[in-house]
């Protein structure tokens, strides 16, 4: 089922809609491993370029991060025609220069998930595929958003910082770190924490798609010594002014997005196609 859609936006706690763009319809595409989180929203811009979004915790947050269908996920969007991910989440803070408010954009993960979640499409098959995954987000798609997000949230005019070439730690959750724990992501040089960025991570690249991550700060994790441990209640306090700054960073840069990604030739952003070719055992 082809949408003619290139772009996804995967939404994360507090990003349910892309209410400022105009709404064209749902679709729901069955996937060899389910549905997806959510119904996924086709949304258009004012110029007409279409953009395909998805609640990755669903649209009335009732998935827990270690639950989300996350290859029914990929394989939806992947099934609408899309080419590139920009996924949102929020995040813990590990660095006293990340505040909460702040975006950033990650370069590296450090997986800390507990293998409860499938983090393969080959997971249950007879076929052995090791996809490169060294570079764990797609270079291109991340230096060429570095630009453009910081744009948009000058534009904005909100004061939001942008922090680049980032490390960020997946837990498992739901509970959130130990102090010992946070203090130890911090001399592994972790820089965010979050539950979400694997194994979409890995699914979008098994899948050949570019895929970045805006990470949004809510709160600073556990390890600062004079400060009470992260409640959930204090991510919930900055959700809304990230949500809106987030609508407001995806409108921006989806237009130009898609000019890239559908520019004659094979554009500099779809680095990804193509990368699975030799990744199956023979
Ligand atoms: N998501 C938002 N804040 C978080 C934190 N401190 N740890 C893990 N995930 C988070």
């Amino acid at each position: 089922m082809s949408e003619n859609v290139r772009i996804a936006i995967i939404g994360g706690s507090g990003l349910y809609h892309l209410d400022n763009l105009t709404f064209v319809k749902h679709v729901n595409p069955e996937t060899p491993w389910g549905f997806p989180s959510s119904p996924i929203a086709i949304c258009a811009l004012p110029s007409g370029t279409q953009v395909a979004f998805l609640a990755r915790h669903g649209s009335g947050h009732t998935i827990h991060p270690s639950a989300v269908p996350a290859r029914a996920n990929i394989a939806a969007l992947k099934s609408l025609g899309v080419r590139a991910i920009v996924a949102f989440s929020a995040v813990g803070s590990l660095r006293e220069e990340i505040a909460p408010g702040h975006f950033a954009l990650p370069s590296q993960i450090i997986d800390r998930t507990k293998g409860v979640r499938p983090a393969s499409f080959f997971e249950g098959t007879s076929i052995v595929a090791h996809a490169s995954f060294g570079d764990p987000f797609s270079n291109k798609l991340v230096s060429w958003l570095e630009e453009r997000v910081t744009k948009a949230l000058e534009q904005e005019g909100r004061g939001v910082q942008l922090h680049t070439n980032k490390c960020i730690v997946c837990m498992e959750g739901p509970q959130f770190s130990t102090r010992a724990e946070s203090i130890m992501y911090r001399q592994w040089g972790g820089d965010l924490i979050n539950m979400s960025v694997l194994p979409e991570a890995k699914l979008a690249r098994e899948a050949e798609l570019s895929y970045a991550l805006i990470a949004t700060a809510t709160d600073y994790d556990a390890w600062r010594p004079h400060e009470g441990a992260v409640t959930a209640a204090e991510v919930f306090k900055t959700l809304k002014a990230n949500a809106d700054t987030s609508r407001h960073v995806a409108a921006t840069v989806i237009d130009e997005l898609h000019a890239e990604i559908t520019k004659d030739g094979e554009s500099l952003l779809l680095e990804q196609v193509g990368s699975m070719a030799f990744s199956i055992m023979p």
